[in-house]
């Protein structure tokens, strides 16, 4: 009909307009095998909540349902286009009788069950695209009957088994997908006779699977097939990382001289790179990271001098391998293209070789978890696209060079963890594109420069910590308003906190613990709420603000400072897993304490009696700085007024479920788990009993700075935790004896309080050798 219309003078496309225009259902135009086949093919689609298929039914004509097109001449259907359409279902055999079909996408749904073999009836096909669903079985040998196909995208599916042999005469294979399945048994020899093919994904299958390679049964691993790359002469894109490949990298790579980008990354290839990558004019991007590439010869990355011929490389990726050689020289040669170099996560030792300036359209270069060792190169100032630079832990000394300020796109600048020392250069105010900085662990010192703390893009990170840095906090850390962490730990700072880092809007996490900061915490701000972790641990005096309460802090730490007064009760100090304020012996009340949920034992003062401040005053005293396994450790003292206006003293201790020795030894000892146990000491309890008592003592007299004298040792002050290990408590007679170690000889020393015996029992009163001493 078109035919004839365009010989009696109309245009071609007034005949098409006819055709496709709607149809009257029940006139027969069209195949009616082929709309068979497509309710067939319907009828499997089991779940289709987009409504994709609705259309497919007899009141419009099957070249009008959606996804299916057809011919315009022979109104046969040529291409079905379903991908991405949510649908569940499985293949429908009648699909083979579609034998003017071109092309078939169902890739992205969730098609289960096996490709059927029918396919390979579809004789006319160029393109099959079924990634992305969950298709099972093999691949089916019929498919080497489509032979004009060009696209096989089976990749991502549940295939198992060996790609098929059979598959030899698909001899306009352009691109290849059978990437993340499960196929095993390597990549078939044959693959290098498919002479079109530009373009393999085969990424992510166990191909490596031993068992699986009859043809180097001899071999306990993987080799790819020796003839691999004369086979296959023309990839230009070849992926296969991800998959169990053993052996040294394959030669093939490097005859293929029109390869673009060769991708073997997450691999167990091993060895010495002996490729010789100089013909290579076309390659742009080389992957051989996570491998197990390394021979232990210094020499072994002079590669690297090869593919300095490679005159268009710009990515080079090959950290994560074992490699254990010297950076050599020759990577100042590499293409002045190279913008991403990466040989992070080595072994790599000796200096950054200065040539590595050389690269100056570099943007990244990560360096990082290597051995190298001497100075940062001032040349990486010539680095002026730089936008990352990773050199964090190496063993890199020196000073960080002033040319890193010509590093103006820097964003991330990672030098943590080295040896680098010397002072912070001001240059680096210059890179005022950063959002992190990391010096964390150096030895660097001086003050913190002022310009540092002007770059407003720091947003990220900032963390100074573990240096040596001192002086004050410049108020200028207020400009970086937007930073969400900022450490500057374990340095030693002084002064007083600036309150501009009140002005802080994003801070998640400030880390200012071990320095020597003073005054209070000027951070009473609405903006600081969003705060998750604060750490101000061995720091200030004062009172903990109570601001603090309207924080949504996860973690507080407060240890070790020297603060006073009352432990908030709200907000974040509801939660005694998140704070912590060890450490700090004039604070009292607040509900938390230290390690989550914990039972503590309390001794309130009965301050009508005699002595009662003074031995309150003695207890806090002695035990405010020993510490030792066998003494009970006291975890805060309260000093305040009760609801009445009385003075109010007490002291909180570590909890002995197993009460004290003189319940043990005098009555039906009562634990405090509220069991009454009728079980007597065994003679090795006792023992270590008395052991125990004894370390706690000599601890006490030897080794603490003052020697402490107990003055009241008896079984009720001997307490028994868990595990029956004794610890000496209850210090409230304690007497500090600096003389003790000069005097204890002489003829003045008497016995104080109790005697220095201690009864264990009837029949195994032991007296300690040491005996527990003061002086009248
Ligand atoms: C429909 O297609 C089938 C298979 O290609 C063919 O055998 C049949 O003759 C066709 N019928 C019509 C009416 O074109
Ligand atoms: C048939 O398909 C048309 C076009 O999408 C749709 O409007 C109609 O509701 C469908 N009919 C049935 C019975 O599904
Ligand atoms: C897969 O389909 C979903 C919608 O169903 C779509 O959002 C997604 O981008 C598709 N992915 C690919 C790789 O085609
Ligand atoms: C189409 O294919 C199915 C299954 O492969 C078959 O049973 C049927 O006879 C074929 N022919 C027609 C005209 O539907
Ligand atoms: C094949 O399907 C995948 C997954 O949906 C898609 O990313 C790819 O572009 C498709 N290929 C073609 C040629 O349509
Ligand atoms: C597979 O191909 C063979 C010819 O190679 C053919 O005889 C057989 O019918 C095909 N299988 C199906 C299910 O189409
Ligand atoms: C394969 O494609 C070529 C060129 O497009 C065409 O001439 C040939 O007829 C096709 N073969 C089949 C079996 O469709
Ligand atoms: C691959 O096959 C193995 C062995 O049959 C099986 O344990 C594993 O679950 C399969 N993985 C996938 C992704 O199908
Ligand atoms: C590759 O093709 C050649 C000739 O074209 C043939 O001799 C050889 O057997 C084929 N190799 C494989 C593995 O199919
Ligand atoms: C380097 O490349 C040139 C072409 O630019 C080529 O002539 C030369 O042989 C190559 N050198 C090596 C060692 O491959
Ligand atoms: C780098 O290239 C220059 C000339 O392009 C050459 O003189 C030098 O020897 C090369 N250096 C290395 C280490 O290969
Ligand atoms: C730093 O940059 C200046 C120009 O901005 C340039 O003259 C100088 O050579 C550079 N120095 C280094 C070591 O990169």
């Amino acid at each position: 009909m078109a035919f004839l219309l365009s010989r009696m003078g109309f245009p071609l496309w007034s005949g098409i307009c006819l055709i496709v225009s709607t149809t009257p259902a029940n006139t027969i135009v069209g195949n009616e095998t082929d709309r068979l086949a497509l309710l067939a093919i319907k009828t499997k689609i089991t779940q289709d909540p987009p409504g994709v298929v609705n259309s497919w039914n007899n009141s419009y004509h099957f070249f009008e349902w959606k996804g299916v097109r057809c011919g315009h001449w022979h109104k046969r259907v040529t291409i079905i286009d379903l991908q991405s359409g949510d649908l569940v279902g499985s293949l429908s055999p009648h699909i083979g009788n579609l034998s003017f079909l071109h092309e078939l996408r169902l890739n992205n749904n969730t098609f289960r069950g096996e490709i059927l073999a029918e396919i390979g009836n579809l004789f006319r096909l160029q393109k099959l695209n079924l990634s992305i669903n969950n298709f099972e079985g093999e691949i089916p040998a019929n498919l080497s009957r489509c032979s004009n196909l060009t696209y096989l995208g089976v990749g991502s599916n549940n295939l198992v088994g060996k790609f098929p042999e059979a598959l030899t005469p698909l001899s306009k294979l352009i691109y290849l997908g059978i990437h993340l399945n499960n196929l095993t048994g390597g990549i078939p020899p044959f693959i290098g006779n498919l002479t079109s093919l530009v373009r393999i994904s085969a990424s992510y299958n166990p191909f490596g699977e031993k068992s699986k390679f009859p043809w180097i049964g001899r071999y306990s691993t993987l080799y790819l097939p020796p003839g691999f790359g004369s086979m296959f002469p023309h990839p230009q894109i070849l992926q296969l990382y991800g998959n169990q490949f053993t052996g040294p990298l394959p030669l093939l790579i490097s005859n293929s001289l029109e390869l673009v980008s060769f991708d073997v990354g997450e691999n167990n290839f091993n060895g010495k790179i002996t490729n010789d990558f100089g013909s290579l004019q076309n390659l742009r991007k080389i992957t051989i990271s996570d491998n197990h590439f390394r021979n232990g010869e210094p020499d072994e990355l002079a590669f690297l001098g090869s593919l300095a011929n490679c005159s268009n490389l710009e990515k080079l990726r090959m950290q994560g391998n074992q490699f254990r050689g010297v950076l050599p020289d020759s990577v100042g040669n590499l293409s002045n293209h190279l913008f991403y170099l990466t040989h992070s996560e080595n072994q790599i030792y000796g200096t950054i070789p200065s040539t590595i300036g050389n690269l100056v359209n570099l943007a990244l270069l990560n360096m990082y978890n290597n051995q190298f060792t001497g100075k940062i190169p001032p040349s990486i100032g010539f680095l002026q696209k730089l936008q990352r630079l990773s050199l964090d832990n190496n063993k890199l000394s020196g000073k960080i060079p002033n040319s890193i300020g010509n590093l103006s796109l820097l964003t991330k600048l990672y030098l943590a963890g080295n040896r680098i020392e010397g002072t912070i250069p001001s240059s680096l105010g210059t890179c005022r594109n950063l959002l992190s900085l990391h010096l964390f662990q150096n030895n660097l010192s001086g003050t913190i420069p002022g310009e540092l703390l002007r770059i407003s893009t720091l947003s990220i990170s900032l963390n100074l910590a573990q240096n040596r840095l001192f002086g004050s906090l410049p108020a200028d850390v207020g400009s970086l308003k937007n930073l969400m962490e900022l450490d500057i730990s374990e340095n030693g700072l002084s002064g007083e906190i600036p309150s501009s880092l009140g002005s802080y809007t994003s801070l998640e996490n400030l880390s200012l613990q071990e320095n020597f900061f003073q005054g209070s915490i000027p951070l009473a701000s609405e903006t600081l709420r969003g705060i998750a972790n604060f750490d101000l641990s061995h720091n200030l005096s004062g009172k903990i603000p109570t601001f603090l309460e309207k924080f949504a802090l996860q973690k507080l730490n407060l240890s070790f400072n020297d603060f006073e007064g009352e432990v908030p009760m709200k907000g974040v100090f509801t939660n005694a897993s998140a704070v912590s304020i060890v450490g700090n012996y004039r604070l009292c009340g607040g509900i938390v304490n230290q390690d989550g949920e914990f039972v503590a034992a309390v001794k309130v003062l009965n301050l009508q009696n005699r002595g009662a401040v003074k031995s309150f005053i003695a207890e806090c005293e002695t035990l405010r700085n020993i510490r030792h396994r066998n003494l009970v450790k006291i975890i805060t003292s309260c000093s305040s007024v009760d609801c009445q206006e009385n003075d109010f003293k007490a002291l909180v201790y570590e909890f002995m479920p197993n009460g004290s020795l003189e319940g043990w030894l005098h009555s039906s000892p009562k634990t405090n788990n509220g069991q009454n146990e009728h079980r007597r000491l065994n003679l090795l309890e006792r023992i270590n009993i008395a052991i125990d008592v004894a370390c706690a003592l000599d601890y006490v007299h030897h080794q603490c700075h003052t020697p402490i004298i107990h003055c009241d040792l008896k079984p009720s002050n001997i307490l028994l935790d868990h595990d029956m290990v004794a610890h000496v408590g209850y210090f409230g007679l304690a007497r500090f004896c600096p003389e003790l170690t000069i005097l204890k000889q002489s003829s003045s020393i008497g016995i104080r309080g109790s005697i220095g015996y201690v009864p264990l029992g009837n029949k195994f009163s032991l007296t300690f050798l040491y005996f527990d001493i003061c002086l009248f």
